[in-house]
């Protein structure tokens, strides 16, 4: 991984706008001391206010002349934790050198969002009624924006909706990309209220290799895997951008307010793009932007622009919503609000996310049940120790395993797994037991995927994705 990502790569621009930014400065004085026309002195200054805005929304720290902005001509020389090397999240990547994965309360303080802490889980309880899911039990929903300001507003019967997303880029679906649909599931039941799904079909044709039908089919074959998590037809609204966006014109004049007020030096910032990079991969976040808005779904809304939007996601599509959040009051509308999840890892560990594209990197949702133990069997990186001897007397370490970490995710009972932990902590349990434990929890969970998805059909996929009034009174 290299050393000189921070903050979504291309430190490059963001040196560019400081130098900008001091240049701006010196002109606002060399104006001043010529004693200049006052208009263009005021012009001068409006200029130098704005570089600054854009400079903190890019960098997350206050302009301050003479130093030149951590983490560029810097990085190479700090000296953090693990040895000088920051985690790499954003959308296209995420990579870390640490065999427990990336560290997720240091990433919470870089990118400026707030924990979610027992205090938060206790609350979400209280006002829902409903035990907290186990992925808020368990950690594994961490970080948030204005989650407490959502909960304010519903607990004086103010409601909101939830938007959540994925790119289709292939037909194949592994059991990480179910995890914010199905912590979506449970909001949605726990709270009642809207959903809407955007298949970022054109997001995928912009960036992949990729025909814009195969993408329009991906987006239509994993809107089956997405129905099959058990969504209420009355209250979700799935789309994909290239039939939504043609179609309605509320999406894209939002669209186009988010493209009026966004630059392209804030991108740049924000997500690492070039001036090689296609022009519609630099306005395509306007596009995933535009579903926080409520006015981008009148049928659902009845025209209101100020619904407010609840978004859970992983934290490598937060760069997006900063984003966004940053537009929604310059064009009139409330900020979404967030719940981030960490990443399912890799069944080879939990440095990296893992690839569709390389079968044995998951657990896919066609994956039969002999498959399923064969890749935990032979690929989920162990905790455990080399021999039976080694590992009876030192135990094994739960943090670093995979078979450890997909029962956090998918167990149900707390009890059981935190015996799990303190058995194969201390030795008791064997890596071919804990990996036995996750096969028998995941071939039932698997298979039962598979026959909900086969009873999806062409046309309850329609019904979905048809724009249309939902079981709600706005
Ligand atoms: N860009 C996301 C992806 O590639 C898809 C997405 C669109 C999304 N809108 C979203 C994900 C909202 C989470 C929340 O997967």
């Amino acid at each position: 991984m290299s050393n000189d990502i921070y903050l979504y790569g291309c430190p490059n621009h963001i040196v560019e706008l400081y130098e900008q930014l001091t240049a701006q400065g010196d002109k606002v004085r060399s104006l001043k001391t010529a004693k200049a026309d006052k208009a263009d002195v005021d012009a001068a200054i409006q200029l130098l206010l704005k570089l600054k805005v854009d400079y903190k929304e890019v960098t997350g720290q206050d302009y301050k002349a003479g130093c030149p902005p951590s983490g560029t001509a810097v990085s190479n020389d700090r000296q953090s934790e693990n040895g000088g090397e920051e985690d790499t999240v954003d959308p296209w990547n995420v990579a870390t050198n640490s065999a427990k994965g990336v560290d997720y309360d240091k990433l919470i303080v870089r990118f400026g969002s707030s924990k979610i802490d027992q205090e938060l889980v206790d609350r979400i309880e209280k006002v829902s009624g409903q035990k907290p899911h186990r992925f808020l039990r368990r950690g594994i929903f961490f970080s948030h924006r204005d989650m407490n300001q959502v909960l304010d507003a519903y607990e004086k019967q103010k409601s909101f909706y939830l938007y959540t997303g994925r790119g289709p880029s292939s037909q194949a679906m592994h059991v990480g990309h179910l995890i914010p649909f199905v912590f979506t599931k449970w909001l949605q039941d726990v709270f009642d209220i809207p959903l809407v799904i955007q298949l970022t079909d054109d997001e995928k044709y912009l960036w992949k290799d990729l025909s814009l039908e195969d993408c329009h089919r991906f987006a239509e074959e994993n809107a089956k895997d997405i129905i099959a998590c058990g969504f209420d037809v009355n209250k979700t609204f799935i789309f994909s951008d290239l039939d939504y966006m043609g179609s309605s014109p509320e999406f894209y004049r939002n669209v186009v307010k988010v493209q009026k007020h966004v630059t392209f030096n804030q991108v740049k910032g924000i997500f690492g793009f070039s001036d090689s990079d296609c022009i519609g991969k630099i306005s395509f976040p306007a596009i995933q932007a535009a579903p926080a808005f409520s006015s981008s779904f009148p049928q659902i809304f009845k025209g209101r622009k100020d619904v407010q939007c609840l978004i859970p996601c992983a934290i490598d599509q937060d760069p997006y919503f900063r984003m966004t959040r940053d537009v929604a009051p310059r064009i009139g509308y409330p900020k979404p609000a967030l719940l981030h999840s960490t990443f399912f890892p890799a069944l080879q560990g939990a440095q990296t996310k893992m690839s569709a594209s390389d079968a044995n990197s998951s657990i896919f949702l066609t994956d039969t049940p002999k498959q399923i133990k064969n890749k935990v069997n032979k690929h989920a990186f162990s905790g455990g120790k080399d021999t039976i001897e080694e590992h009876r007397e030192q135990g094994g370490n739960p943090d670093i395993d995979v078979a450890f970490m997909y029962l956090t995710f998918f167990m149900e009972d707390d009890e059981q797994l935190e015996k799990i932990r303190q058995d194969y902590t201390s030795g008791i349990l064997l890596t071919g037991e804990l990996k036995k434990m996750l096969i028998e929890t995941l071939q039932p969970m698997i298979t039962a995927h598979q026959e909900n998805r086969k009873n999806v059909t062409d046309e309850m996929v329609k019904q979905f994705m048809t724009p249309r009034p939902l079981n709600f009174n706005f």
